[in-house]
């Protein structure tokens, strides 16, 4: 299994914050942004881990990772995205560094409580397929949104205006070798860009896409209100501050 983490885009949503930085170089607490996605990997025993980053200071992740060491792995892979393609798009740049293997794939400005090693874990007793992760919130409309029957997800909407459900997709996903073949037949969205809800969807239509729900706390951190909460409840999760 190999770990892939998205670190491209302009922040657009934090400028002035992103203006001459990236995203996920900026501080949660007392770390960049980006050791997160890679702690998270490095929990579940995921060793082999490619960047994908891109837009402002792409050689800043270098200077900050190297190989990896601090997060006991032996390298880190890099690579870099143009423009502003979208999720699906960075993880076609991942095609040859996945080399026939499964990929877990985290955005860089997700930040998860929960050890997700037991998720992997079973994405691996799957026999194909792709696996994701839920959570509730209280404001579906922001994220990619799953309608269900019963427990079986029969749909995800991204962004909707009317939320089928109480909970978001977490930008945590499992996916097996069929993604990329996915990803190179997909179609831009009506924002330009290649979704990830769209692979997602393809998978439901296959009838192979499987989920768990977090137990723990989990935000994303690319906008003022999200990353001053990421920010709290890191810090909380050390004891610091009540939220
Ligand atoms: C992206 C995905 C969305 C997902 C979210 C999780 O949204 O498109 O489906 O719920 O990440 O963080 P974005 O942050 O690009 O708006």
């Amino acid at each position: 299994m190999k770990g892939i983490i998205l670190a491209g885009g302009l922040g657009s949503r934090l400028k002035p914050l992103t203006k001459i930085t990236n995203k996920h170089l900026l501080p949660i607490y007392d770390k960049p942004m980006i050791y997160y996605p890679i702690e998270t990997l490095c929990r579940a025993g995921i060793k082999d881990i490619m960047i994908v980053t891109g837009g402002n200071s792409a050689g800043d992740f270098l200077r900050l990772l190297g190989n990896g060491r601090q997060f006991g792995l032996k390298d880190i892979a890099y690579t870099y995205q143009e423009g502003e393609g979208g999720i699906a798009d960075a993880l076609r740049l991942c095609e040859n560094f996945a080399d026939g293997e499964r990929t877990v794939v985290v955005l860089g400005d997700n930040i998860v409580e929960d050890d997700i090693s037991p998720y992997v874990e079973e994405f691996a007793r799957q026999k194909s397929g792709a696996r994701i992760l839920l959570k509730e919130v209280d404001d579906p409309e922001r994220f990619g949104c799953p309608e269900l029957d019963g427990d079986r997800i029969v749909r995800i909407e991204e962004k909707p205006l009317a939320p089928k459900s109480r909970y978001a997709v977490t930008g945590i996903y499992m996916y097996d070798l069929r993604v990329f073949g996915l990803c190179h037949a997909l179609k831009p969205s009506a924002r330009g860009e290649l979704e990830i809800t769209d692979i997602n969807n393809a998978y439901i239509q296959e009838g192979d896409l499987h989920y768990d729900v977090l137990r723990g706390w989990w935000t994303d951190a690319g906008q003022f209100e999200s990353l001053f909460r990421a920010n709290q409840l890191v810090a909380a999760s050390r004891g610091l501050v009540n939220v």
